[in-house]
């Protein structure tokens, strides 16, 4: 029978005595152990030999472990200071016990937390009552400390080996070892005679040009052999899902708006009819930022905005009877929604005048000084949408919807009645978490009112979005916590085993 060079070589080893370690084998052979282990698999794929495996624990004493060792346990001395002092007889106070049995710092704690524990005796309104029956020299714990030191960790008892570790005293290992015995078709293989094959594990250009590579045998590759598993870099599911969401969206006739995540609040909240003394516009809920007001809002536009908020729109139109600044309009923030997207182009300002029907969407990310608890952080990702077009009406925005989450698998949504100062009629959507069976908030919309669309120069019915990427995350998934994909806290097993299917 003929084997590669290596398998020969353990099988050979593996002859002269009985169940033979991977380490032994590789002392006999002068492989590597890791040579060794892939041609043990090997040879015992071809039924030649058995492998055994155990798992072997080895213990070894920490710092601490060795210096408890050498000083004694911190309970141990001060049951011995107890003694001394006659605490069998009478209770002393622990002062003077830990004076006199010279423990000092965390150790106090350390004897102390252990005294009672192992019996040692009773700790109370701060003196010590040791137990006469007690003894010291019995330690369980003191002994394994010395058998582990000597290398005998396996004759001491597990629940004590466990104990010495949750201290900290003692660091077990755990290691697998494989042996390695002839079967009767591999000794039968031995009888019969082996021989090694000469087989070649790398092609060369020499080999090439003379031909020579028409004669050798070349090693197989053994492609089921044990490997580390590797925790390569991937994307992560906020972004898969996000990528997601855009085809679907571009699937459905939608293009793609891009803009600035620090904008003049003219985008983010002037177009959109919000009264600048509205609540979401104070430093409560917005990041402003310290840089200087943004000076290329077009002024024809600023005009007409201004107009809609002090006078209304329309013949019977009525404006906030509250104050309007330019200077205002013009400081620059975070944006809290991606809706100054839909300002920008609906004005016709980032792509020219737009002529209906048109579908846009962004998915993007928006900042909001909110609490952070489990649904709320500083930052999400808004997918934004709106649809121009004659005559729509709420049928249209529901149906939009319906057709949107069906495509992620979400069929049981709700919408409830809102209020947002620029669209009517307004509705938050809600959807059913798979986990909890509750109904959680996953998006808001509405029809953009007059207001809104007149100073811009939209002469149609505009439906319009905001859904938040990471609660269709949480309905498709089911977690809970925002903070398991997000941020320090975020679950690294979810992360890496979650696939976000196409
Ligand atoms: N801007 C709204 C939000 O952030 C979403 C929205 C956009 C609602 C457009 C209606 C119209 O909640």
């Amino acid at each position: 029978m003929r084997l590669p060079e290596s398998q020969v070589a353990v099988l050979e080893a593996a002859s002269a005595t009985d169940a033979q370690t991977i380490d032994q084998l590789a002392e006999a052979t002068s492989l590597k152990p890791e040579t060794v282990t892939g041609a043990a698999f090997d040879l015992r794929d071809d039924g030649l030999v058995a492998v055994e495996e155990t798992v072997e624990t080895s213990a070894t004493l920490t710092d601490e472990g060795e210096e408890y060792l050498a000083d004694g346990l911190p309970e141990v001395r001060l049951y011995r200071a107890a003694l001394d002092a006659g605490a069998d007889e009478d209770p002393v106070e622990m002062g003077q016990l830990i004076g006199a049995s010279g423990l000092g710092g965390p150790k106090v704690q350390i004897a102390l937390s252990n005294f009672a524990r192992k019996g040692y005796g009773v700790i109370d309104g701060g003196k010590v009552d040791a137990d006469p029956d007690a003894d010291p020299d019995a330690d369980e714990e003191a002994a394994a400390l010395a058998a582990v030191a000597d290398g005998d960790a396996g004759s001491v008892d597990d629940a004590v080996l466990d104990q010495l570790e949750s201290r900290g005293l003692v660091a077990r290992d755990e290691r697998t070892v494989r042996s390695v015995t002839l079967t009767e078709d591999g000794v039968t293989a031995l009888m019969e005679g082996v021989e090694a094959a000469q087989t070649v594990d790398r092609l060369t250009p020499e080999m090439l040009t003379t031909g020579e590579w028409q004669d050798v045998e070349f090693t197989e590759y053994n492609v089921e052999a044990d490997a580390p598993t590797a925790q390569g870099g991937k994307t992560h599911i906020l972004r898969q899902t996000a990528d997601r969401v855009k085809d679907t969206l571009v699937g459905m006739g939608f293009k793609e708006m891009e803009g600035p995540h620090a904008d003049a609040d003219f985008w983010i909240n002037d177009c959109l009819f919000m009264p600048q003394d509205h609540p979401a516009r104070t430093h409560w809920d917005r990041f402003a930022l310290d840089v200087p007001p943004i000076h290329e809002v077009p002024e024809d536009l600023v005009d007409r905005v201004e107009d809609a908020h002090r006078n209304g729109v329309g013949e019977d139109g009525d404006g906030y009877h509250s104050p309007w600044s330019e200077d205002f309009a013009r400081q620059v923030a975070l944006r809290g929604h991606t809706t100054s997207l839909s300002m920008r182009y609906l004005s016709g300002y980032a792509q020219g005048e737009l002529e209906p029907p048109q579908r846009y969407f962004s998915v993007e990310k928006v900042y909001r000084n909110d609490t952070l608890d489990p649904t709320h952080l500083l930052e999400f990702f808004q997918i934004e949408g709106w649809v121009m077009a004659e005559d729509l009406s709420v049928r249209d925005l529901m149906g939009t919807f319906e057709e949107f989450y069906r495509q992620f698998g979400i069929t049981d949504i709700q919408f409830k009645p809102h209020y947002n100062p620029y669209t009517e009629p307004s509705f938050e959507l809600f959807g059913r978490h798979p986990e909890t069976g509750e109904m959680i908030e996953i998006g808001n919309s509405g029809m953009f009112r007059p207001e809104v669309l007149e100073p811009l120069g939209v002469e149609c019915d505009v439906m319009a979005w905001g859904l938040a990427l990471e609660r269709l995350l949480m309905l498709m998934y089911g977690f809970e916590d925002i903070r398991d994909v997000h941020g320090t806290l975020c679950d690294l097993e979810l992360l890496r085993e979650t696939e976000v299917l196409h």
